[in-house]
């Protein structure tokens, strides 16, 4: 493994950030938010794309700059337009954050992103990450960053034994991207893009493509046959199967959503189906009884299922049964939820839902149309 104290006053830094920026000249991909160098671009698509593939965020960015161009007009905006800009991008703290956040630009940084890591790091949702992403990327400093790509790049360009996620190795691999760019002899931003471009399209994960590796040479762990073995992640834990019902409740041709609280754990402030685990001993039909009493106050049955929704949250693996209750009895009240309200099927798309409950709405609305409604 080469040393930090090497890797700092060595040629091998510099030698590094050339061969990457040569080749990311001629590979990297024209990606929507590369072709300008707006701050709040590159702030946007950097909160998009943690957690989320590139060819998923493209469109979302493309939506998200046209509906909210500029810092100002995100801040002004309602928080269920940014929940509806957002929908189906899941992990939506995401998205309050960058509202938040640009509260925050107004009010104390003239409507602009600001440019020193310290005043980045003091908004809500960017983290060192983030930080080192804006920084480097839309202000031109030499600011590190590490990613999931980042890891796994340099600690196989070096190495480097652990887990990248966790002490010691966490605080070394940071010591080595901050080397590494402020070697960097032309833009921070690009070498940074590139390190990251380079994880996602050549080292990758698994069967690396190491033949068209433009830092083979320098690589450490090809030169010890250790390119499989690194990084050394942890065992994932294994996905834990959930069971779960949905109820669509129907009355006078609309159905019965839910908006979250805003303390919900997750999907807060966003519509959703009535909705609980089927806990074990119970059945389905009894625990839609139950979520409908305890979200709304209405007593019904399900009468036949409308749809069978696959989807994974974090680590939960959910099997999530939609079920039609027709005309339940009493009146509808938010126990549960913030909000409670009868929608037409089509009055639904307006509406910010988790992508599972939005295909449970397009579904409910092709069902509506099929059977003549509106
Ligand atoms: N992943 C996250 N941000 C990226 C960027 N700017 N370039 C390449 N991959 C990325």
């Amino acid at each position: 493994m080469i040393s930090m104290t090497r890797l700092r006053d060595d040629e091998t830094a510099r030698a590094i950030g050339r061969a990457l920026l040569a080749w990311y000249v001629l590979h990297r991909r024209e990606l929507p938010w590369r072709q300008s160098l707006d701050p709040y671009a590159v702030w946007v698509s950097e909160m998009m794309l943690q957690q989320t593939q590139v060819a998923t965020v493209i469109p979302y960015f493309e939506r998200w700059m046209q509906r909210f161009p500029d810092v100002a007009t995100l801040a002004a905006a309602a928080e269920s337009d940014v929940l509806h800009a957002w929908q189906g991008l899941g992990y939506y703290s995401r998205a309050r954050n960058l509202q938040r956040a640009a509260t925050r630009m107004v009010e104390h940084h003239d409507g602009r992103v600001p440019a020193s890591i310290n005043a980045l790091r003091a908004l809500p949702g960017i983290g060192p990450y983030s930080a080192g992403a804006i920084a480097s990327i839309a202000y031109g400093q030499a600011e590190p960053l590490v990613d999931g790509n980042v890891n796994r790049v340099l600690s196989r360009l070096f190495a480097l034994r652990g887990d990248p996620n966790r002490a010691p190795l966490k605080a070394a691999i940071w010591d080595y991207a901050r080397a590494l760019v402020s070697a960097a002899e032309r833009a921070p931003g690009d070498f940074n893009q590139a390190l990251m471009e380079l994880g996602a399209t050549v080292c990758t994960p698994r069967a690396p493509r190491c033949t068209s590796c433009p830092l083979a040479a320098l690589c450490q762990a090809k030169k010890l046959d250790l390119v499989e073995q690194l990084p050394e992640l942890p065992a994932r834990a294994k996905a834990t199967p959930v069971h779960m019902v949905a109820v669509v409740a129907t009355r006078n041709a609309c159905v019965l959503v839910g908006r979250l609280k805003a303390d919900a754990p997750r999907w807060a402030g966003m519509w959703l189906f009535p909705n609980a685990e089927v806990k074990s001993g119970q059945t389905p039909e009894a625990a839609v009884r139950d979520v409908l009493f305890r979200t709304a106050g209405l007593r019904g049955s399900p009468s036949s299922i409308v749809c069978v929704v696959r989807h994974s949250v974090t680590r939960f693996r959910i099997t999530l049964d939609a079920y039609r209750t027709l005309e339940p009895s009493g009146v509808a009240r938010a126990l549960s939820v913030a909000e409670i309200a009868w929608k037409s099927p089509m009055d639904l798309a307006a509406l910010a839902m988790p992508a599972a409950h939005r295909i449970i709405a397009e579904r409910v609305l092709s069902d509506s149309a099929g059977a003549g409604g509106s």
